[in-house]
């Protein structure tokens, strides 16, 4: 990244990089929730780094026939091989139809990274209001220079509206250009997916459309439409495109190539010197037969004034969840543009979708909702917009069919929530991978996620809800689980480490576990006291019996934590019997399994989610003996690890873990954002600065602060929402502010800041010296 950095809300690039191109379209991504628009420009784009997609719209993607004989010993370690033959398609979030394509004519000349010369190129994103813009200085094979200045935004307030606006400057000519705008038919997703070759042992890479077009229309004020339909599970999307102005002026063309090719022409008398604008809009619709409509008649607001209202959404959404970092420059513009793509990619009006691992920046995990969203993203949410955390948790709440389902397919009763999954909310791994046969601590992880949720916001009404989800998701670990020598646990699932799938008695899956029979007990408790009707009710609905409870009961009691007397635990059973080698995953012949590698936190992971696991000397008894066996090959490890070594005070190591975790896309480019952004990433940024290093906490309706700020930074601001109280942070190396902003419950806000307790009305700030 370079230049333009003063405002700490920008973020730019000069030129083409052909290398970085595709991850400057992921950072440069615009979204709103519902769609998300990656930063390319038509003008420039060789077709793939292109790409947009709305939230919920996914289809199937074929797979190249596999060969078993090219597998390399991990991938067979990772592989039930019977599943193998057969093997074809996958869910897959749909690479749309460009419906912000265009062409520029100058005269017969067109104006393109292939037809003429690009002189200069910037490309910026104000992350402050979600405004794309591109200026080009572009010079034709007969000379003409002219500067084209794009803006776009996805519209924050109507949430189907995409804007885009173009102001032409000739700088040697005047005449006529042509802006040619068309909805691209063509839009392909990749199938490449790093594990897959084909027979040849080659990376097979195609591109494959998704969905057939069914209708265009065109109109004769330049309105174009389409309508396309999955190809296999044929869910719909309508998309309409127009350009203004509309006036007598501006001619009007439309027409078509074919069935699927609509286009319509404006052309622009432009005058040396001069600067001409025009605005085009774009909506689009989902699960619906038909293209949204844009009629003349609708009043459309301009572009300035679509922009404005986008922009104090904007404004609003940045009241309570930025986060200001004085005293270091890239870790603030890092954690502005993290928190950025977590507000764009999480739907705010609805609770039918979450989040893919990418976003809506890209294609990467074939847009798949994993545990990142659960437990590395929600925190982020939870704390500074509940409404979208609600979402989150319900999405898990309304797909508990899908969960119950995979627990059949694993011959088990109650639920166990898929590893990846869609909008379905069935269980959409590859299907002849381990993973969705035992990577199943997502299970524990929705059921954590709910658990904070309710800690966090004390939302009943979603407590006799979610109840179903603690009673079902305790049920299947009962029927999972086994108890040998008076001692329960779960074989055959694995905690966060990838690299040991098969295994019994995993520390993080058993532990989990029993925070989930004891939720599921307390539901119970709760529900029979409070709400007696309800809680009939699940019991018919679930079949519940008391022999049911009586049993998580006794598991609870018995549960093996797998914790030795120093309070070290081990990761699984055997796990200290293992080669105690690091080796990497790549590796073709060795299989990381047969030995004491760990891929990304694991164990570590277990006590930052359950920190009263452990003292402080257990902990550091833990983090020594994981840390150096962690090869972080996962995006995910870094932030949990800043924010342990934070809370063990090894303040270089946290800010070693905290950078590789902020920069890991904008400014390391490590783990390769081509395909899309690395959002638990990002939402780690967030709890690494706020839980690590200003030592947030919550206990019992009380936030506690006991800062430690690198030496480098000056101060850290950011704001909480807790029990419906606002309360914003100012933290520096000498002292405290706490400000309460608002508080719904009308109670007093309690702060505990080292220690000492403070309890504020709304309005009331107070400063704790660190001296005190
Ligand atoms: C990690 C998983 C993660 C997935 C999606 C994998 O590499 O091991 O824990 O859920 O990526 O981000």
């Amino acid at each position: 990244m370079d230049g333009k950095r003063d405002d700490l809300w920008t973020i730019s690039f000069e030129g083409l990089t052909p290398l970085r191109e595709k991850t400057i379209s992921t950072l440069l991504t615009v979204g709103n929730g519902r769609a998300g628009v990656r930063g390319y420009l038509p003008e420039l784009c060789p077709g793939h780094d292109a790409g947009i997609f709305l939230a919920g719209f996914y289809d199937e993607l074929p797979r190249p026939e596999l060969d078993p004989d090219s597998f390399n010993p991990f991938l067979l370690s990772w592989s039930h091989m019977d599943l193998v033959p057969g093997y074809h398609r996958e869910k897959c979030i749909v690479k749309c139809p460009d419906f912000l394509d265009c062409v520029w004519l100058c005269g017969e000349e067109v104006i393109d990274i292939h037809n003429a010369r690009l002189l200069s190129l910037t490309r910026s994103l104000c992350i402050k209001n979600g405004l794309f813009t591109a200026s080009m200085h572009w010079q034709t094979p007969s000379g003409k220079e002219l500067m084209l200045f794009c803006e776009r935004f996805a519209d924050m307030s109507e949430e189907n509206r995409i804007w885009v606006r173009y102001t032409i400057k000739p700088l040697n000519f005047s005449g006529d250009i042509t802006y040619r705008s068309t909805i691209n038919p063509n839009r392909k997703n990749s199938n490449i997916s790093g594990i897959y070759k084909d027979a040849a042992g080659e990376e097979d890479q195609r591109y494959y459309r998704l969905y057939d077009v069914e209708r265009t229309s065109l109109s004769e004020d330049g309105t174009l439409s389409m309508s396309v339909r999955g190809r296999v599970n044929g869910m719909k999307a309508g998309f309409t495109t127009t350009v203004f102005p509309k006036t007598p002026g501006v001619q009007k063309r439309v027409w078509r190539r074919d069935e699927e090719t609509v286009f319509a022409d404006t052309v622009l008398p432009v005058e040396q010197g001069a600067e001409t604008s025009i605005t085009r809009l774009s909506v689009f619709s989902l699960d619906s037969s038909s293209a949204p409509g844009l009629h003349a008649s609708d009043g459309w607001e301009s572009f300035n004034e679509a922009f404005e209202k986008s922009a104090r959404v904007w404004e609003m959404l940045w009241e309570d969840s930025d986060v200001r970092i004085i005293g270091d420059d890239n870790a603030q513009l890092s954690i502005r543009h993290s928190l950025y793509h977590l507000l764009i990619s999480a739907c705010r009006s609805g609770d039918h979708v979450s989040v893919p691992a990418k976003g809506l920046s890209g294609e990467g995990y074939r847009g798949m909702v994993f545990w990142d969203t659960d437990i590395h993203m929600l925190p982020f949410y939870l704390y500074t917009q509940p409404k979208i955390a609600r979402n989150l948790v319900r999405f898990r709440y309304n797909t508990l069919y899908g969960a119950r389902k995979k627990a059949e397919d694993l011959d088990c009763r109650g639920a166990c929530y898929p590893w990846e999954t869609s909008v379905s909310g069935f269980e959409e791994c590859e299907y002849f991978l381990k993973l969705w046969t035992h990577q199943l601590h997502v299970t524990v992880d929705a059921v954590y996620a709910m658990r904070q949720y309710l800690e966090a916001t004390g939302d009943e009404d979603f407590l006799t809800e979610c109840a179903e989800v603690f009673w079902e998701t305790a049920r299947f670990w009962l029927s999972k689980g086994r108890t040998e020598n008076r001692r329960f646990g779960i074989p055959d699932a694995s905690g966060p480490d990838e690299l040991h799938l098969e295994v019994s008695n995993s520390a993080y899956i058993n532990n989990l576990v029993a925070m989930n029979l004891e939720l599921a007990l307390k539901a119970k408790d709760t529900l029979q006291r409070k709400y007696p009707r309800r809680f009939s009710e699940l019991l018919s609905k679930t079949g519940m019996s008391r022999a049911e409870f009586r049993k998580m009961r006794y598991c609870l009691k018995r549960i093996n934590t797998k914790k030795n007397k120093e309070g070290l635990f081990e990761q699984f059973d055997g796990y200290f019997n293992l080669r105690d080698e690091i080796v990497f995953e790549d590796d073709p012949f060795i299989v990381p399994a047969d030995t004491q590698t760990v891929k990304q936190a694991d164990v570590l992971m277990l006590l930052y989610l359950l920190p009263d696991l452990v003292t402080r000397e257990q902990l550091r008894v833990n983090w020594d003996y994981y840390e150096k066996r962690t090869t972080h090959t996962s995006s995910l490890s870094f932030g949990v690890h800043g924010i342990l070594a934070a809370r063990l005070g090894m303040m270089e190591k946290a800010v070693d873990y905290l950078n590789r975790s902020l920069g890991i896309d904008l400014f390391r480019d490590e783990a390769n954002a081509d395909d899309g952004a690395h959002m638990a990433a990002y939402g780690m940024n967030w709890s690494a600065v706020v839980f690590g290093f200003g030592g947030i906490s919550f206990n019992q309706g009380k936030i506690s602060v006991a800062p430690a700020l690198p030496a480098g930074w000056n101060e850290i601001a950011f704001c909480l929402r807790y029990k419906k109280n606002k309360l914003s942070f100012r933290l520096r190396h000498e002292g405290v502010t706490v400000c309460c902003e608002e508080s719904g419950s009308g109670k007093i806000a309690a702060v505990d800041i080292r220690g000492k307790t403070y309890f504020l009305h709304v309005g009331e700030t107070i400063c704790h010296n660190a001296a005190k």
